[in-house]
């Protein structure tokens, strides 16, 4: 039997194979525009092949979810293909992006949102749900605007409602505006916010699959997922399974930010080496590649990593788990060393005390302590021995609480503590100095 070749370099993503970017800033985000550039193209027959067909496509595409988890969509998305029970099913676009860093799904509302739109009907056929909710971050009003106007048009010319575009199946799409909480980015609170509760997340199982919105199987699905959908039906899910490594296809939005030369969200293949990404799109590190102190690679929920580490890692979910971080949003945060890296971990900290719901202890106060002591180290004055008091502390943090917001907290700091001990312990010993300075000066 003939062995498939697997590839061995990645990136240099040519503009024909961009799904997003590739005329960005050179069309119009209006249906005229949209259908200019293939959104709708072929929609009726991909409806007509049915929900097996559309899931087998994105299987053999070997798309994994983009929102953070990269749990596999074809599997997600069938979970909900089962014989029916009775009860409606939902699609539920989560489009609260909060994470720091984070700016891709709000490009792509931007600046395609028919790729959006036309994406939550082919998912809705294949889960077969007949509405979709697109719940979408408070702060980003003029996107939500932009997807409403998109949504009518879609409305106008018989794309959505009834009998879209003439297959026979219902299907409407709703916007619904968040109110500015983070956690409302996690499934389950955000199911819970769209039901007109607080948003504070559920335990899991059961997953919203089985008891989701209103108690009725529902995916909760990124933007960025929901969205390339239409382009994997039209071209192939052997064609996105092209890009990038095994186990972790396709191309990808990447945004860039922190003491990069040239910020930007750039749609390039799975696993390109992540040195290539900042160098070819980015201008590079401000100072240099050598000006490099270390990079967040996912968004502010995955840990740090130095240096060397970024010298040769590739971006996708396998090689960053294996450097002890992972892709999460694929939102790059780049410090350089004039940047203050225990400043930095201390902001975060901030973060995840402010955005934590409250409902579980180790999370509501952990992250009130690590706060603390984060701002204790960064001026210097915390005990030596407080540097493995937080560590553990940390570590009662990570998985024993409701959701990812526990572990997103515990992550940063133990990412600057494996990489960046000697740091801590610096900034100790000088304030430490100083102060025995100050002392003996008051006794002279
Ligand atoms: P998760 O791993 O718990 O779940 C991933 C998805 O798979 C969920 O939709 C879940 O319902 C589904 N799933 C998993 N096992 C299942 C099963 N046995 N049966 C049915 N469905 C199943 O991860 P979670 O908590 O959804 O996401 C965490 C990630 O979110 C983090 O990695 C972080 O990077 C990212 N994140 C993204 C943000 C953004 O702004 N996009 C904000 C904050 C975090
Ligand atoms: Fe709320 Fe934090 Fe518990 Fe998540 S981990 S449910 S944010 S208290």
């Amino acid at each position: 039997a003939q062995v498939k070749q697997e590839k061995t370099s990645f990136g240099n993503l040519k503009d024909s194979d961009r799904i997003f970017t590739n005329l960005y800033g050179r069309h119009d985000y209006r249906l005229k525009g949209a259908l200019s550039r293939g959104d709708w193209y072929k929609t009726k027959e991909i409806i007509l092949k049915g929900s097996d067909w559309i899931l087998g496509e994105l299987k053999t595409s070997g798309l994994r979810g983009r929102g953070g988890a990269g749990f596999p969509s074809g599997m997600k998305w069938g979970f909900m293909n089962k014989p029916f029970d009775g009860r409606p099913k939902y699609l539920v676009v989560n489009a609260d992006e909060g994470e720091p860093g984070t700016c891709k799904d709000r490009e792509i509302m931007r600046h395609d949102p028919h790729k959006l739109i036309e994406g939550c009907l082919i998912g809705g056929v294949a889960m077969g749900a007949r509405a979709a909710y697109i719940y979408i971050r408070g702060e980003f009003y003029n996107e939500a605007c932009i997807l409403q106007e998109a949504i009518n048009e879609a409305y106008k010319a018989g794309y959505l409602g009834k009998d879209c575009l003439g297959t026979g199946y219902n299907f409407d799409v709703f916007v619904h505006r968040g109110a500015g909480a983070y956690i409302c980015g996690e499934e389950t609170a955000l199911i819970e916010s769209l039901e007109g509760k607080q948003g504070k997340p559920r335990l899991k199982p059961p997953f919203p699959a089985d008891i989701g919105l209103f108690g009725c199987p529902t995916t909760v699905t990124n933007v960025e997922t929901v969205a390339v959908a239409p382009t994997i039906c039209r071209r192939g899910g052997d064609w996105f399974a092209s890009f990038g490594r095994e186990r972790n296809r396709g191309t990808k939005l990447f945004c860039i930010s922190g003491q990069v030369n040239n910020p930007c969200t750039v749609e390039e293949e799975m696993s390109v080496p992540l040195k290539d990404l900042i160098e070819r799109h980015c201008g590079g590190v401000i100072g240099g590649w050598d000006n490099l102190l270390a990079i967040i690679p996912g968004g502010s929920s995955v840990p740090l990593m130095p240096k060397n580490v970024c010298d040769t890692v590739l971006m996708d979910f396998d090689a960053l788990v294996a450097a002890q971080s992972g892709l999460g949003t694929a939102a790059v945060i780049v410090m350089n060393k004039q940047t203050d890296i225990v400043k930095c971990i201390a902001r975060l900290s901030l973060f995840y005390k402010h955005e934590s719901c409250g409902q579980c202890t180790p999370c509501r106060e952990g992250c009130n302590w690590l706060n603390k002591m984060m701002w204790r180290f960064v001026d210097g004055k915390a005990k030596p021995s407080e540097i493995d008091m937080m560590w553990e502390l940390s570590k009662q943090i990570e998985g024993h609480t409701i959701c990812a917001l526990g572990d997103a907290a515990a992550w940063p700091v133990q990412g600057l503590i494996r990489h960046f001990r000697p740091e801590l312990e610096r900034r100790m010993a000088e304030f430490h100095k100083q102060v025995l300075a100050e002392q003996g000066a008051k006794q002279i």
